[in-house]
């Protein structure tokens, strides 16, 4: 199976990772979507979020999290008392995988499938080696998993705080898993998730303060 590897640059610098991102053919996501969307955030970040991928707006700025998903982390960050500003954002895969309904409607987002998790997996171990995070948050099963393996179950485990392998890190580090904010925002009882989702972060941002 064809992966990232091939496309990684030699260096752990961030902004040659961003370089680098734009020519990977790892998969067969670069073929329909608009650009890859790489990590952002300072590289001495205390805190390093996971999410899916990028959705239809992150798309199209080149941003992650910065459509309605994002709008509800920036809130439920602020609410947990976690400065945006002091956070590393990115994405377990850097393209956006959609369906097009009809001709010319609006593009749907589609889940990753294993394959091409595991296939941009390297980029996202390759920021855990450039940055230099206290905790890895993971945001939903597509993140935990693709670091985790498959048999780490987000309803299980969310909110509390385990320990990544050694073998991926250069240091120890911890992870706490918990929902995606889309799923909050899809949820039957919207406020219940959101106050579940808030209780996941807090126990976040316990570890760094
Ligand atoms: N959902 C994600 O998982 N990541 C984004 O960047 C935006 C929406
Ligand atoms: Fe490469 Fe990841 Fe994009 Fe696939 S989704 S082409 S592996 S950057």
């Amino acid at each position: 199976m064809t992966d990232a590897s091939d496309y990684l640059p030699g260096s752990r610098r961030l902004p040659d990772l961003r370089t680098a991102v734009q020519q990977c053919r790892g998969c067969d996501l670069y073929q329909d979507a608009t650009q890859a969307v790489f990590g952002e955030g300072p590289q001495d970040a205390k805190l390093l979020f996971v999410g899916e991928q990028p959705g239809d707006a992150e798309d199209r700025e080149g941003e992650p999290f910065v459509g309605p998903a994002g709008r509800l982390l920036d809130r439920a960050l602020r609410d947990c008392g976690i400065d945006r500003e002091q956070v590393y954002v990115t994405n377990a895969v850097k393209h956006f995988r959609f369906t097009r309904p009809e001709r010319g409607k609006q593009r749907l987002h589609k889940k990753p499938s294993r394959g091409q998790i595991l296939a941009c997996r390297p980029w996202l171990l390759a920021e855990l080696g450039g940055t230099d995070p206290d905790v890895v948050v993971f945001l939903g099963a597509t993140a935990a998993q693709s670091v985790l393996g498959t048999g780490f179950k987000v309803t299980e485990r969310r909110g509390q705080v385990v320990d990544l392998p050694e073998e991926l890190v250069h240091r120890p580090m911890h992870a706490v898993a918990t929902v995606h904010p889309s799923s909050v925002l899809r949820a039957p009882d919207r406020d219940a998730a959101y106050t579940a989702f808030t209780a996941d972060l807090r126990v976040v941002g316990d570890l760094v303060t």
